[in-house]
């Protein structure tokens, strides 16, 4: 018999898109417990994402991304919220692996809101530079259709409250599963 499909809830979207603080609220609706692949990457690693890059570079990263999407697969991991980071998006592998571990819902939000947003935070490696918005633009240019491809479900969640965003990711995801 083919192994049971998994039954995650997989938050993807850039950088300030809220899949952390939205990924808690799903965890405390539904018990399922949360998994940050950033979280992740950071106890293999023994360091910082900041760290991560300044040492290694961002290939090594994203070779870290793909190798915990694999264990989570290879660990049977299932029934959790699994949050990610922005760019995880990226590799051909990765969008699969996603799409394998359960139902994707992809944060979208616009530049704007990622400028206001990410402001007065200083551990995303990327965004530490002199032209934050330019750069933010580009990489948005570039990951929406990678985004769109990978996800099961697009929310635009601005203007949208917590119970509003939750109730409508639970209810997809209850259709998604029953269908599997
Ligand atoms: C990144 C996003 C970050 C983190 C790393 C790279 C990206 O995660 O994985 O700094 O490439 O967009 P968040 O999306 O949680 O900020």
């Amino acid at each position: 018999m083919p192994p049971a499909p998994f039954k995650n809830i997989i938050l993807i979207g850039f950088m300030g898109s809220g899949k952390s603080s939205i990924g808690r609220e799903l965890s405390r609706n539904l018990g399922y417990p949360i998994v940050d692949t950033d979280t992740l990457i950071v106890k293999r690693a023994g360091k910082p994402i900041l760290k991560i890059f300044e040492d290694e570079g961002e290939e090594a990263f994203r070779d870290l991304e793909t190798a915990v999407l694999r264990q989570l697969e290879e660990d049977r991991t299932s029934r959790r919220i699994i949050a990610t980071g922005g760019g995880i998006i990226m590799r051909a592998e990765n969008r699969e692996a996603l799409r394998r571990l359960g139902f994707v819902v992809w944060l979208v939000v616009t530049a704007a809101e990622i400028v206001q947003r990410t402001s007065r935070n200083r551990d995303r490696p990327l965004l530490n530079n002199e032209d934050r918005e330019g750069t933010i633009e580009r990489l948005l240019e570039e990951r929406n259709g990678l985004y769109r491809k990978t996800a099961h479900q697009e929310l635009e969640t601005d203007g949208l409250t917590f119970p509003e965003i939750t109730t409508g990711i639970i209810e997809s995801a209850r259709y998604f599963f029953a269908t599997l």
